[in-house]
């Protein structure tokens, strides 16, 4: 009997030995043009270039237009208008987040015998403590429960309130002061790293600050030596998001590394989405550039809503495009697939999200052709993508952020260096375990094949939202240029039937609560109901 459980044991853990492990990587209201990998010539992204061009390049990949509801698409695998999390954000001082009876990514890994740790923003909910990530799966947290910070103080200012949001579990971590964000999340995930216990895997989520806008004292903010590399961008805001986007890539290049001197990368999973688009043109203070696709962040033009993703393993094909319909709510049943994990199958009919495993690994094509990107019954706006069209309803901010905004990154600055992609931490990781990298060709090829052109000047249409639902046939027209509407009659019915097969339940959000406010709790943001 002793004997047999002895043996079973050891099966049990060499089993869970051989479960990759995953690395999920989120960057804050990065645009489309902004990483070095879609075209741009303006900022260096030397490591996350070199993952990108060295794994499966997602280039019809969509989130939601904004943080929460991205967040919660990831988390649970359901789509927001399913669970009332597709309305507007959740500010600090509001009393709900995402619904204690909804199992989370960190939960089910668990049960496959992940070690689960999460890193920098949560934005999911924390006026209970059981809404925080350490009651919801992971392991340990260190970061914050707003939805963003001060790089340096680590304060949250939410519209007249205003207070310390920097924790370690459910302790505040005063220590993070005068500390820039960026660099704690960066170590906290190299020490998670360093002192994991190899004979489990291990699911890290990092939850980049960056390239989010601060507080408004200050609301670019990056170390004054990075800034400085950036000169040659004229505009000022530009040139400090770049140093702030800068320090993210050196994050992901030293995680790279680290799994490497681990031992880990050969056997990890990495993952990089952003969760909405780019707050360009002064959009919530910030310079991102979504350029040449239309609108930004909290729209639901292609500009806020086609995220920036790669995926990097060994088991999936190096220096590939992959082109197929793509949702950030795919992640969940993806990564149970990738771990076969014993609850895909169980739990697939709750999944909003589909398995793409076996799209990614490239053993099938997609076999949904349909994405809901949102609808807000509340600010009566609504997107949805079929093949290669996608309809657009319902006019937010008086229409003025429906246009294109630089800046384009084309013939500024520097020209893109391929050296500097080579002598990336990550290139220097791969090279070291041997792992194919793709040659200088290979990457301006894959730079060429996927940069975004637009239809002429003289071909638009105009597309009046505040009176019209807007058809664009997004592959033809990726800047969504020409509004078919008027031509294309069958289609666009087509897609309104579509659309309405969705029915979204109440958005869940409530009035921010008084009691909620940092001065009664010693200036932190805290779980107040918890205690009043
Ligand atoms: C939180 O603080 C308590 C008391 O100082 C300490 O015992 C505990 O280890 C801390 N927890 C974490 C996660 O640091
Ligand atoms: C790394 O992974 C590849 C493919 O999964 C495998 O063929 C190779 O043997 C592994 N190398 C090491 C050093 O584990
Ligand atoms: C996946 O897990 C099942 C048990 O849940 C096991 O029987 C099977 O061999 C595993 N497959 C792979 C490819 O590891
Ligand atoms: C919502 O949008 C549709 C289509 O744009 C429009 O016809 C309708 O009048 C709008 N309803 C409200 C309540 O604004």
């Amino acid at each position: 009997m002793y004997t047999f459980v002895t043996i079973a044991t050891l099966i049990g853990s060499c089993v869970a030995h051989d479960k990759p492990h995953v690395v999920f990587i989120v960057a804050d209201d990065l645009g489309w043009n902004d990483v070095g990998f879609h075209g741009s010539n303006q900022i260096r992204t030397p490591n996350i270039d070199a993952l990108a061009y060295s794994g499966t390049i997602l280039h019809n990949y969509y989130v939601l237009p904004i943080c929460t509801p991205s967040r919660s698409a990831l988390m649970t695998g359901i789509h927001p208008i399913h669970t009332g999390m597709q309305h507007k954000v959740l500010y600090a001082g509001e009393p709900w987040g995402l619904p204690l009876h909804l199992k989370i990514l960190p939960q089910y890994l668990k049960e496959d015998g992940y070690k689960t740790h999460a890193v920098g923003k949560w934005h999911l909910g924390h006026f209970k403590s059981e809404y925080t990530p350490e009651m919801r799966g992971f392991d340990s947290h260190f970061g914050y429960w707003s939805g963003r910070q001060d790089y340096y103080d680590h304060t949250a200012q939410e519209v007249n309130m205003w207070g310390y949001d920097m924790r370690r579990g459910m302790n505040v971590s005063w220590e993070s002061y005068d500390h820039y964000t960026t660099d704690l999340i960066t170590d906290e995930s190299i020490e998670l790293i360093k002192s994991h216990d190899s004979d489990n895997p291990l699911f890290l989520y990092v939850a980049h600050l960056a390239v989010h806008s601060a507080n408004s004292y200050r609301f670019l903010e990056a170390p004054a030596d990075i800034i400085k590399k950036f000169d040659y961008i004229k505009d000022k805001n530009r040139k400090i998001f770049a140093a702030m986007l800068w320090k993210m890539d050196e994050s992901i290049g030293k995680i790279v590394d680290v799994l490497d001197q681990k031992g880990m990368l050969n056997n990890t999973i990495i993952i990089f989405t952003s969760d909405n688009g780019g707050p360009a043109a002064g959009f919530n203070n910030n310079a991102a550039s979504n350029w040449p696709l239309r609108g930004v962040k909290d729209t639901l033009w292609e500009g806020g809503v086609r995220g920036n993703a790669f995926i990097w393993s060994r088991k999936i094909p190096v220096s590939k495009v992959n082109n197929e319909l793509m949702h950030i709510l795919d992640w969940l049943p993806t990564i149970l697939a990738a771990v076969n994990s014993s609850s895909l199958e169980k739990e697939k009919p709750n999944f909003d999200g589909h398995n793409m495993w076996p799209v990614l690994t490239g053993e099938k094509y997609n076999e949904y052709n349909e994405i809901l990107l949102n609808i807000d019954q509340l600010r009566n706006i609504s997107a949805l993508r079929k093949g290669e069209w996608k309809i657009i309803s319902g006019e937010i901010y008086d229409g003025r952020w429906d246009k294109w905004y630089g800046p384009s990154g084309r013939n500024t600055g520097y020209l893109y260096n391929i050296t500097d992609i080579e002598n990336s931490l990550v290139a220097i990781a791969l090279k070291r375990n041997h792992i194919e990298f793709p040659s200088s060709q290979n990457i301006y090829e894959i730079r060429k094949n996927i940069s975004v052109i637009c239809r002429a000047e003289s071909q638009v249409k105009s597309c009046n939202l505040k009176n019209d639902i807007c058809l664009f046939n997004v592959v033809k027209d990726p800047c969504e240029m020409v509004n078919e509407a008027e031509n294309k009659k069958q289609i666009l019915k087509d897609l309104i039937k579509s659309l309405r097969n969705y029915v979204p339940v109440t958005p869940l959000n409530k009035p921010i609560d008084p009691r909620s406010n940092p001065k009664y709790w010693n200036y932190t943001w805290t779980n107040w109901m918890d205690y009043v």
